[in-house]
């Protein structure tokens, strides 16, 4: 049977994870998958969830199935976070969520959910995207096209060309937006964007689907989660995906969480027994343990303390290569490169072309997307003259 399958190539980012291991230079740069990286180019375990950890081996007493929905403890602290205290949604009981595998189990149970709903619906997406919201979305069985998003010239948002696409998305249809730290651009919405975005769902009759995977790597935890908060606010339905993976290195764990944001209460326990019906389907239930890691954190105040201000550094930290880059990068090719430092999170592109990424990969060991997307967290005082200076070779 299976002979009739053709060979694949590698994965566009974790390919990147395979060969820059495969590379023997001792001067090799990963700045390929999106995985936080401290000074010393490791990633640890945050302290808070070390600590949570030991705190769960001490007192768990069962390994029983824990339900599709995931456990309500972590589903409360994952609306929490999402929309902040007092937020109409919550106050109103409007939010229907699952804990799910990861932000992407998130996305591909919303995918499964919207198909159930409206067989027909279309998934617009920005241009570009991160690569795996294709699969994600389009293998449950929905179309996908793309609206205008990145400036390639000023490195920077085409608002008006969003805008003009979204005026013309069809009623019914869905728009995926990034809520913070674009993948792979590195461009976000402002304020103004979000409340644009939002007046057009409302006068086209699309509904918003935010892929919230960064929160608390961008600007701050709760500024974040701004154009989720305004959504919800302003449209009667939203999709949030969200992930755990980055904000609390629980990478491998798996942790995220899909939240819908229905018009009624009654819609919303609609909406919620569907959800669980879709996770029956697919994967039976989350896997336990990260979840019950982030609820011990946000649940106890040292722990949260202790949580967001390792955040914090991480963020800094992430900002403070921004700005290095921003000049270093300038100063050595006579090229402007202040973007970067405008944009947020872990990814920017360099604006270079694939032939420069590949000798970068091949004379250098410097590992990026095809794109020129950098993670980069990936860069440090170890690495950075060398990376600047590779950059000069390629550019000049
Ligand atoms: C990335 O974009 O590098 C990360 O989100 C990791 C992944 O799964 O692609």
């Amino acid at each position: 049977m299976f002979e009739a399958l053709e060979p694949l190539s590698p994965d566009p980012i974790l390919g990147l994870m395979a060969a820059f291991r495969e590379d023997a230079r001792a001067q090799k740069i990963d700045l390929g998958v999106g995985v936080y990286r401290d000074e010393a180019g490791d990633t640890p375990i945050m302290k808070c969830v070390g600590e949570a950890e030991q705190r769960r081996f001490a007192s768990e007493t069962t390994k029983s199935y824990i339900g599709p929905p995931g456990t309500p403890e972590f589903n409360d602290v994952a609306r929490a976070l999402m929309f902040g205290a007092g937020h109409a949604v919550l106050r109103d009981k409007r939010v229907a969520g699952v804990q799910t595998p990861g932000g992407c189990g998130a996305l591909r149970v919303g995918a499964e959910l919207i198909k159930r709903a409206r067989p027909a619906t279309t998934i617009w997406v920005s241009s570009p995207t991160w690569a795996n919201h294709v699969p994600l979305l389009g293998n449950a069985g929905l179309a996908i096209q793309e609206y205008a998003y990145y400036a390639k010239a000023s490195h920077s948002l085409d608002a008006d060309g969003m805008l003009a696409a979204l005026a013309e998305v069809p009623a019914g249809d869905v728009v995926l937006l990034h809520g913070c730290c674009h993948n792979p651009s590195g461009v976000d919405l402002k304020a103004e964007h979000w409340h644009a975005v939002a007046r057009l769902a409302n006068e086209r009759g699309f509904t918003p689907f935010i892929d919230l995977a960064y929160q608390g790597l961008g600007d701050g935890i709760e500024e974040d989660a701004a154009g989720v908060r305004i959504l919800g606010e302003a449209c009667p339905e939203l999709i949030v995906a969200s992930s755990y993976s980055k904000n609390f290195g629980l990478y491998r764990e798996r942790v995220g969480a899909l939240q819908i944001v229905s018009p009624s209460t009654q819609q919303t326990a609609i909406v919620q027994s569907q959800l669980g019906s879709v996770v029956r389907g697919i994967y039976s239930m989350p896997p336990a343990h990260g979840a019950a890691i982030v609820e011990i954190v946000m649940n106890d105040e040292a722990l949260r303390a202790s949580w967001v201000d390792e955040l914090n550094g991480m963020r800094e930290r992430i900002n403070g290569l921004r700005d290095l880059l921003a000049e270093r990068l300038g100063a050595a090719t006579g090229q402007d490169f202040g973007f970067i430092r405008e944009q947020r999170g872990m990814f920017s592109f360099l604006g270079i072309s694939p032939a420069q990424v590949q000798r970068l990969k091949d004379e250098f060991g410097i590992y990026m997307v095809d794109s020129s997307r950098i993670n980069v967290a990936g860069v440090n005082g170890a690495n950075v003259d060398y990376f600047v200076d590779a950059m000069r070779q390629v550019l000049v």
